[in-house]
């Protein structure tokens, strides 16, 4: 059985360099670094790490990452990123090709300080195997960061595009099509954390992603660097505060064993 996103993934190839995208992988960076364990260096396992962004700006601070990804193209992609690092850069890094429905006869339980999952969740229908996987990895005083669609902000986009038909519909439903043309799922905060808590897993933080960039359209100029940290310094502040975190774009949930 393939993968939901093959069908996206020249659309996602595309896009990586866009506003939104760097929004997307600074923040999750910015809200991920103050959660890792303070013992080095840590193992992590990235689920899903596609081009692998968030797996090589940890293999540069010294962790050991493994990235799982079923996508050939999106690792031969990491893997060309890899060949311009450093030797002990490219030595921490290990690519798997495998469906992340087989974690649990890949990996042994507790086997990772950090197992990350990140923009996969969407375009798996029934997420709670896919999460007791996931948690059954972390080791105790390890975390899971779990970055997913906002279920809770679904008619954002829609309502801000002034597409009411689909805004009203997004107010009840969890499905959506999403901007690189997949048909996708999202998940609520309450009901990913009582998934979560099924699995053995607590929430320990949570924030949102793409407040105010989420409607930036993919052709957006983008901005001087001054205007950029200004612009990152407002997400970040408001992807960690109540009620703008609520109606992000994505949620960032960091989990660890309960
Ligand atoms: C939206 S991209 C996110 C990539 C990366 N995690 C990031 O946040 O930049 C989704 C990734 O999940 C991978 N993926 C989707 N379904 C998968 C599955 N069943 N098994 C393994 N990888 C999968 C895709 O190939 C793709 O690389």
């Amino acid at each position: 059985m393939g993968s939901k996103f093959a069908v996206g993934e020249e659309q996602w190839r595309a896009r990586l360099g866009t506003l939104r995208q760097v929004v997307r992988q600074e923040l999750v960076a910015r809200q991920l670094t103050s959660h890792l364990p303070d013992s080095r260096p840590l193992e992590v396992l990235d689920v899903g790490c596609g081009q692998g962004t968030q797996a090589l700006r940890l293999a540069r601070q010294g962790h050991h990452v493994t990235g799982l990804d079923s996508s050939p193209t999106l690792l031969g992609d990491l893997q060309r990123v890899l060949e311009d690092e450093r030797a002990e850069v490219r030595a921490r890094v290990r690519t798997v090709e495998h469906d992340a429905r087989d974690l649990a006869a890949l990996f042994e339980p507790g086997r990772f300080d950090v197992v990350l999952c990140h923009g996969v969740l969407m375009y798996f229908p029934d997420p709670e195997p896919l999460l007791a996987d996931l948690g059954r990895l972390v080791m105790r005083d390890g975390i899971l960061s779990l970055l997913v669609r906002n279920g809770d902000g679904l008619a954002m986009r829609p309502g801000l595009a002034g597409d009411w038909t689909t805004a009203s519909q997004a107010f009840d439903e969890l499905s959506y099509d999403n901007r690189i043309g997949v048909s996708a799922r999202a998940d609520r905060f309450d009901a990913l954390a009582s998934s979560l808590s099924d699995g053995g897993m607590r929430v320990r933080a949570w924030y949102g992603v793409r407040v105010f960039t989420d409607a930036a359209p993919a052709e957006a100029t983008f901005p001087d660097e001054q205007e950029l940290l200004a612009l990152l310094a407002c997400e970040e502040r408001a992807g960690a505060t109540d009620p703008y975190r609520r109606v992000a774009s994505l949620t960032h949930v960091i989990a660890e064993p309960a």
